[in-house]
This record gives C-alpha cells, sequence and structure tokens, in this order.
C-alpha cells in the first residue's frame, strides 16, 4: 500500500520504499505503458526555492504520464508581496489541483501544505530536514550499478555508502540514511566536524569518521555533497584548498577505492571543491543517471501517489 503524502522516508515501511523502487525499474522497462497514467490530473510545481534537476524532472515525468503541470514562479509571485504560504497555496488549488510537489527552505512546510489542503503532497527538498525522491533515485542508481534487485528484503545488506561534506545542513543526507538503513545497508558519513550531523544518536545505524581517508578503501559507493556556499560555508571549513585536500574527491583519493565502486552526487557540483572534474566526468561518477533516473523514480511516486499505480 502506497502513502498518501511522500514527505520523507522516514516512517515509511521497507516494504514500501522497495515497492516505489520495483515501480521504478518497470516503468524503466517500458515506459510506453504508464503513458496516460495521469490523464485528466494536473500536478502543481510550487517550487519556492532554487532548483533545476528536481523541479525539471518532476515536470518531465507528469508530461511522461499524461498530465499537466502547473508551475509556480516565485520570484514573480505574491509571495514577494507578503502572501502567506498557505494563502498562496490555497489560492492556487482553485484553479483545479490534484497533487502538489513543494520545494521550500523551512524544513516541514511539504507536511503543513499536505494538512491544509487534503490534497496529496511530494516533498522535492524541504531545507535541511528531508529530499525524499533524491535518496530513491540515488538507491535505484546504485543497485543497477551493482546489479541488486529490490524484490526481496534488504537488498543493500552488506554495501556501504559514504557520504563526505556538509551531512549537517544535508536534506540528501537525511534521505539517504533513511532509505540505505530501511535496504538494509549501512552509512558512513565524513566531513569537517563543523559541518557535521551532531547528534547521532537519531541514527544510531549511522558510523562517523573525520576523514574519508579511514574508510575509503573498504566502501561500496561514495557520495559527495556540495558545499552549499550560499549557507556561508567559507567560516566553516578551513579553506576551498583544504577542503579539496581532505574530503575532495582527487583522482588520487578515488584510485584507493574498490574499483567497482562507483561515485554519486546530487548536483550541483562545484567543480574542483568536493569532486575534481577528472572523476566527475569519470565513467565510475553516475551523475548524469543519477539525473536520468530521477525522471523514472519521479514517475513512480507520482504514479502511485497521484495515479493509483501499485508496484
Ligand atoms: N539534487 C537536486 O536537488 O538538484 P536541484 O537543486 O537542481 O533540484
Amino acid at each position: 500500500m502506497f502513502p498518501v503524502n511522500l514527505t520523507s522516508i522516514r516512517g515509511n515501511a521497507p516494504d514500501t520504499l522497495r515497492g516505489l523502487l520495483c515501480l521504478s525499474k518497470k516503468i524503466k522497462a517500458e515506459p510506453a505503458a504508464f503513458s496516460s497514467v495521469l490523464k485528466g490530473k494536473t500536478v502543481l510545481q510550487f517550487f519556492v526555492e532554487n532548483s533545476t534537476r528536481t523541479r525539471m524532472s518532476f515536470e518531465a515525468a507528469t508530461r511522461r504520464l499524461g498530465g499537466a503541470s502547473i508551475a509556480f514562479a516565485a520570484a514573480t509571485s505574491s509571495l514577494q508581496k507578503g502572501e502567506t504560504l498557505l494563502d498562496t497555496v490555497r489560492v492556487i488549488q482553485q484553479y483545479g489541483v490534484d497533487a502538489i510537489v513543494m520545494r521550500h527552505s523551512s524544513g516541514g512546510s511539504p507536511d503543513f501544505v499536505a494538512r491544509a489542503t487534503g490534497l496529496p503532497v511530494i516533498n522535492a527538498g524541504d531545507g535541511s530536514h528531508e529530499h525524499p525522491t533524491q535518496a530513491l533515485l540515488d538507491a535505484f542508481t546504485l543497485a543497477e550499478a551493482w546489479g541488486s534487485d529490490f524484490d526481496g528484503p534488504e537488498p543493500f545488506r552488506g554495501r556501504k555508502l559514504l557520504i563526505i561534506g556538509d551531512t549537517l545542513q544535508s536534506r540528501v543526507t537525511r534521505s539517504n540514511i533513511h532509505l540505505f538503513s530501511a535496504l538494509g545497508g549501512q552509512v558512513i558519513l565524513s566531513g569537517p566536524r563543523t559541518l557535521a550531523i551532531r547528534d547521532l544518536s537519531l541514527f544510531p545505524e549511522v558510523k562517523k569518521v573525520d576523514f574519508p581517508d579511514e574508510v575509503i578503501a573498504e566502501v561500496d559507493a561514495v557520495m559527495a555533497l556540495r558545499i552549499q556556499f550560499e549557507r556561508g560555508h567559507q567560516g566553516l571549513i578551513p579553506s576551498v584548498e583544504e577542503y579539496r585536500t581532505f574530503w575532495g574527491l582527487t583522482e588520487e583519493r578515488v584510485s584507493r577505492m574498490k574499483s567497482a565502486a562507483p561515485i554519486l552526487h546530487p548536483g550541483p557540483m562545484n567543480r574542483g571543491v568536493e569532486i575534481d572534474p577528472e572523476v566527475a566526468d569519470s565513467d565510475r561518477a553516475l551523475v548524469l543517471d543519477q539525473v536520468e533516473n530521477g525522471v523514472l523514480v519521479r514517475m513512480a511516486v507520482l504514479g502511485a501517489l497521484v495515479g493509483g499505480l501499485r508496484a
């Protein structure tokens, strides 16, 4: 049974999450079979924070399922005149909307809008809280690289994912911790202590190391996170050069990884900071596979929550 909303990975049963991933696989195998799942439905793409991948892939996913989108342009909206979030959403709801895809800088705002409108809401990234469809597309991409499927429980048992960077403010990290753990794998975090999740008691299954070199040779995949300079990181890392030296995915560091271990990055990338251009453009980096799979996973989520698809 799929949920009404997808505002977080946390709280969903492992079977539900595997069901969404199995559905993504079916869609990838035969996309034409799903071309009218959202016929007659309209999805509000409500992005109040910048996005390229998530917004465009949700729009593409809606279109490929035969649905229509209303795109919200935050910068030119009446939010800029002081209209509240709730009033804004309630106004748009009157134009005939069947579901809301929502990105916002405040953690918890998708839950708030779901309760207020009664519409299905899919979280497209809320503050530092969660980014559930990013974690789903990451897991889908890793499963392809590892030759795993999602048919049985704990498909990632024995697999280790190292996430490097600003895990403190990373919604991608939180969703990946919950999903990877639900799939039986282990997440290891690494980054400057100023940017590390402080209270790991909320994530008892997670291991933390100061430097990636402590575990780089033993993990099965590495994810580099973007240094979010717009959030004032200059004061929180020693310097860009030192960050690259100790935590960046340089060719030398990557050469010490297991030969078959892939590299992920949710994007957008700071080339030469958390990932060197030679690494980002290498076969080992699955950055564009993540982008491609993002559309399929979002088709599965929209199809399940709005179009009534079952795994
Ligand atoms: N990964 C991700 O969320 O990218 P965008 O900010 O471009 O959507």
